[in-house]
């Protein structure tokens, strides 16, 4: 029968049997996914286990201090912040296609996990280093990068086909039979605080693939102030529960033309990305109130100088995805 505590039961039982008496290193996002990979692991191997939070400089507004208010004040969890931000922009440079940019990233965080590692292992037992990494890999990050049987690549999940060969950890991957509601149930089995089990989902890429174009300190903090005022206007709205996600995408590549005050603009349009699902598998846009849209479009246009145009995406998954990268 599948019953969150048998999941929990068993890959406690997996996870230590895998690990023994080595150390492990999980990569946490805060997001809820990575969020139970690491409460799962730390139920079953305590404080063999060392949280590495990547600050890759494609976050939004206000996520890293999140993480240490939820996720660490509940668990207790050892964690290492990590500023790797000049390091995947600079790996990032130049770069505009989506496949492209996510092998870079899924490559840029094992890198920053085997540096985390190196640093960890100093004080840790010489016979036991680092070699096993912790992901909360889901099965349609499985599936949407070619793993499933016979499936397509449709794009590279950071944490599976953006992973770089001559990856050199032993990947331990407790989720990866699962889906979103299902480990959901099993967050909140394990005692996870529901501001993370309930959160919405946030990519591992982060906002370096709501950029349509090249990434840049720029195009990021464009990015990052219209997607603040959606996010605040939708929780505002009492809609954080119908809504999947929300991605905003800025469409760098693209200018219009426009008119505000007496003066004509040529800037961006940011596309809001409204999305009910269940599984992320298929998905439907949500119906969001026109008033909600207009408050957030004219907000958009009036604090974030650089865009001109707010659009609404109105296509369901399939045929589009949610994410536009
Ligand atoms: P798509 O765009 O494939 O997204 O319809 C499905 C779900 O997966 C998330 N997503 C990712 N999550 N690493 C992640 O951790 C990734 O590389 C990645 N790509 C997409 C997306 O936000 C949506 O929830």
């Amino acid at each position: 029968d599948w019953t969150a505590g048998n999941v929990v039961e068993d890959q406690v039982a997996a996870i230590r049997e895998a690990v023994g008496e080595d150390q492990v290193l999980c990569g946490l996002s805060g997001g809820v996914d990575s969020s139970v990979a690491a409460a799962l692991v730390q139920r079953a191997v305590g404080d063999q286990l060392t949280c590495v939070f990547v600050d890759h400089g494609l976050l939004r507004e206000g996520e890293a201090e999140q993480v240490e208010e939820d996720f660490v004040a509940a668990t207790g969890v050892r964690l290492v912040v990590v500023d790797a931000k000049e390091q995947f922009l600079g790996a990032l440079a130049g770069v505009s296609d989506p496949e492209e940019k996510r092998k870079i990233i899924g490559r840029e965080f094992i890198r920053t996990f085997e540096q985390a590692a190196r640093d960890v292992v100093q004080d840790a037992d010489d016979e036991h280093p680092v070699k096993y990494l912790v992901q909360g890999t889901l099965y349609p990050d499985v599936v949407e990068s070619g793993g499933g049987t016979g499936a397509a690549n449709i794009k590279s999940h950071h944490n599976v086909g953006g992973l770089p060969e001559d990856l050199q950890f032993t990947l331990v991957e407790p989720l990866r039979a699962l889906f979103k509601d299902e480990v959901r149930m099993v967050g909140r089995e394990l005692g996870v605080p529901d501001a993370i089990v309930d959160r919405q989902p946030f990519p591992g890429p982060g906002l370096g693939i709501r950029i349509i174009g090249e990434v840049t300190e720029h195009n990021l903090d464009i990015l990052r102030r219209a997607d603040a005022i959606a996010r605040h206007e939708l929780t505002e709205a009492g809609l954080d529960g119908e809504i999947w996600q929300c991605p905003v995408v800025l469409l760098a590549d693209v200018r219009s033309v426009g008119v505000q005050g007496d003066g004509r603009t040529y800037g961006h349009p940011v596309v809001l990305r409204p999305v009910s699902s269940e599984d992320a598998m298929t998905a439907d846009w949500t119906r969001v109130p026109y008033d909600v849209l207009a408050e957030i479009s004219t907000r958009i246009t009036n604090e974030v100088e650089e865009v001109n145009r707010v659009v609404l995406d109105v296509t369901s998954k399939p045929p589009g995805t949610i994410e536009w990268e």
